[in-house]
């Protein structure tokens, strides 16, 4: 049966730790730093997306990782002039696709389905990743949760995804490598995939993942 599959961006089409090269890179740092500040800047981003949905104080996902960075070089003692932090910023904005993304995009088109982004992203950082990362010529749309000025989990992004694309929330499917959305699209009627590529356990929220995957290929095999 043809589905609307709404793909996350970050952590499942595109890799979210490529931001590591321009971090090195910029910043002279030992690989021990560098790892920290990555995983500062991602839990930062995650938690402040969460924070400003339960504030009802939303602000586009851009400055949200624009702040999250912002506390990790605090956080880690670094001060680098202004440029460098808006290249440190920019990486956001060419992160690798993940190497198997646009075969699994190609392959569900092909099978009949309607392939989408549905992301925490505002408009103008998906298109522009989308299009560095090659991915823009193989997708239907570009979902963001900003036209309802909130965050996934918050159901309404998910919700909106259905509307817009013109699928009942149980014909769509979010395919996502973070287990946080994967839970929150389970729980507002979605069917999922959960890409777990680094073997975790599902978390504790109460829903399972409808279908579990190591990586985006076998989402592909699962539903052609
Ligand atoms: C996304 C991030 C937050 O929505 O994973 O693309």
């Amino acid at each position: 049966m043809a589905e609307t599959i709404c793909f996350d961006m970050y952590g499942t089409l595109c890799d979210t730790s490529s931001v590591t090269e321009t971090l090195a890179a910029e910043l002279d740092a030992p690989q021990a730093l560098v790892a920290e500040l990555d995983a500062t800047w991602r839990a930062k981003q995650l938690q402040y997306s969460y924070q400003a949905a339960l504030m009802e104080a939303y602000r586009p996902f851009w400055a949200v990782t624009r702040d999250a960075l912002e506390y990790a070089l605090a956080q880690w003692g670094i001060e680098p002039d202004g440029p460098t932090r808006e290249r440190l910023l920019e990486s956001y904005e060419h992160l690798d696709p993940y190497p198997d993304a646009v075969e699994t995009l190609t392959r569900l088109s092909e099978a009949g389905h309607t392939v989408t982004v549905l992301s925490n992203g505002n408009p103008e950082m998906l298109e522009t990743l989308a299009d560095n990362a090659g991915l823009a010529p193989h997708l239907d749309d570009v979902v963001s949760a900003d036209e309802v000025s909130t965050f996934k989990p918050n159901p309404s992004v998910y919700e909106n995804a259905a509307e817009r694309t013109d699928t009942e929330i149980g014909d769509c499917r979010l395919v996502s490598g973070n287990a946080w959305d994967v839970a929150g699209a389970e729980s507002a009627g979605m069917r999922t995939a959960w890409v777990n590529r680094a073997n975790d356990p599902f978390e504790r929220l109460g829903v399972s993942p409808t279908l579990e995957v190591t990586g985006l290929t076998e989402v592909a095999d699962e539903l052609s």
